[in-house]
């Protein structure tokens, strides 16, 4: 298990009326990427912020900005985000007609490439292009809305998970993303996370510092 963990607070739960001084926040509380999530009112029920925004808040950051796309098709926007500087870009693959092929386009666009996996879904397509993945992505919460509980499942498919990327021997981190709390991301660490979404628990409260201390304290122990 990698023992560099990172911390990706959502900025879906940030103050969208500030979100260049949230960016900067957050980056300064300890932030290791920016997490960013793309709705698209189709591939789930919410609509989020697209590539300008992306642009806009690239200069407000000096950590990555690891873009989670939730949209169908994926591969228009999956270009577009490259171009407006993100560093790493996931999908899912149930929303791609060619996951090969949009994986493929990620990386030659110049960015990390990753696979996300639905509360339900299966982690079978890792067996076809787990050579052309940096990073895998389980979801503890269906897609669509931040503030919601963890599913316990999703920490049997983490080791699942885990457990592929180790007998792949490649480099790729594996990260969750759905009601991680200082209070669960031990557990969801000791089934082979190295990679933490946080939204609500983080932008919720007053002291982003705090938080993310909270986080690093419980994953140090
Ligand atoms: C849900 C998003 C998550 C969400 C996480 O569709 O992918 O990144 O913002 O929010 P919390 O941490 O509040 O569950
Ligand atoms: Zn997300």
């Amino acid at each position: 298990m990698s023992a560099t963990f990172r911390i990706a607070p959502s900025i879906l739960s940030a103050d969208f009326a500030r979100l260049g001084d949230e960016v900067r926040s957050v980056v300064d509380a300890g932030a290791d990427w920016i997490h960013f999530d793309v709705m698209d009112n189709h591939y789930v029920p919410n609509l989020s912020f697209g590539p300008m925004v992306c642009k806009a808040l690239r200069g407000h950051s000096r950590v990555p900005i690891d873009v989670h796309l939730m949209v169908r098709p994926v591969d228009a926007l999956a270009t577009a985000f490259a171009e407006a500087g993100a560093d790493l870009i996931s999908f899912h693959p149930d929303a791609s007609t060619h996951v090969d092929r949009t994986l493929q386009l990620i990386a030659g666009a110049g960015c990390k490439a990753g696979l996300v996996f639905n509360p339900a879904a299966p982690l079978d397509v890792l067996d076809w292009v787990i050579d052309k993945v940096d990073l895998v992505l389980i979801m503890s919460v269906n897609p669509g809305f931040g503030g919601q509980g963890f599913i316990d499942s999703a920490l049997r498919k983490i080791e699942r998970a885990r457990k592929r990327i180790d007998a792949s021997g490649r480099d790729i981190r594996l990260e969750v993303d759905g009601g991680i709390k200082a209070d669960n991301i031990r557990r969801v660490a000791d089934a082979g996370a190295d990679t933490f979404v946080a939204g609500s628990a983080i932008f919720g409260q007053r002291d982003y510092r705090a938080v993310i201390d909270s986080m690093r304290a419980e994953l140090a122990r």
